[in-house]
């Protein structure tokens, strides 16, 4: 099921989403609060892009108590000369080095050999996306499988270009990636994907109300059960 919410601008939006996070962080405090014998994690899925920037400047605002989260990032490029322009460093700049969590509870999909017979980040409690030009959501690009699972892809030119305002050139944009795949995302109990700009309208809508079909990956969202969309223009 779809819940569709129109921001007015991009604070709106990610106070909005901000204050999801929050809820799943002090959810599983106060769970924890009132049984002594179990204490579980909030596990989240998180992303990259410039969609995300104002969510995690908001949630380092609020000082929040990361110290029992779990991350797993969705993707990464493949190519270890481009440090700066890496998502790890674009998640540490962002989020990480501001807050709380325990550096050990921080993973991204090159870590997917530590659990060989799982798959990586599977049935996270919270799922936040942006959603690419061409409808890709991580680095599933069109034509990938409902079925994905975490690993490498080429990416499309149509990302290396969407991408290239991020490097010194177009030529400087990695070509490969490791991506969680669409299967694990699924497997999220909540998904939350947002969206930033007119440039985003088209697409947007192509993937919460057109056919559902792995041209454009994001339209899988429309057969999960509890997704939260927030966009603005
Ligand atoms: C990249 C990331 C995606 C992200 C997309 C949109 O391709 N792999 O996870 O959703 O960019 O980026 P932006 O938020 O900058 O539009």
């Amino acid at each position: 099921m779809l819940e569709i919410n129109k921001c007015k601008d991009y604070q709106e939006m990610s106070d909005a989403v901000a204050d999801k996070v929050e809820k799943q962080l002090l959810k599983k405090s106060e769970y924890c609060l009132s049984d002594n014998t179990w204490c579980d994690d909030s596990r989240f899925i998180l992303p990259t892009g410039s969609t995300p920037i104002g969510l995690y400047k908001e949630l380092v605002n609020r000082d929040l108590d990361w110290s029992d989260a779990i991350t797993y990032n969705l993707d990464e490029y493949l190519d270890n000369t481009i440090h700066e322009q890496s998502y790890f460093h674009f998640m540490n700049e962002n989020l990480f080095k501001h807050i709380n969590i325990d550096e050990d509870n921080i993973w991204f999909p090159y870590d997917i050999a530590v659990w060989p017979d799982k798959e990586y980040g599977e049935n996270v409690d919270l799922c936040l996306l942006g959603i690419g030009s061409n409808g890709h959501i991580a680095f599933n690009e069109p034509g990938s499988s409902f079925e994905s699972k975490t690993r490498v892809v080429d990416l499309t030119e149509q990302t290396i270009q969407d991408n290239s305002r991020f490097f010194p050139s177009i030529d400087d944009v990695p070509t490969k990636a490791i991506t969680m795949g669409l299967k694990p995302i699924m497997s999220s109990k909540k998904i939350i994907l947002m969206a930033n700009g007119k440039h985003k309208k088209d697409i947007l809508h192509k993937a919460l109300y057109g056919e559902i079909t792995e041209d454009v990956p994001a339209s899988i969202l429309q057969t999960h059960t509890n997704v939260g969309v927030f966009y603005c223009d």
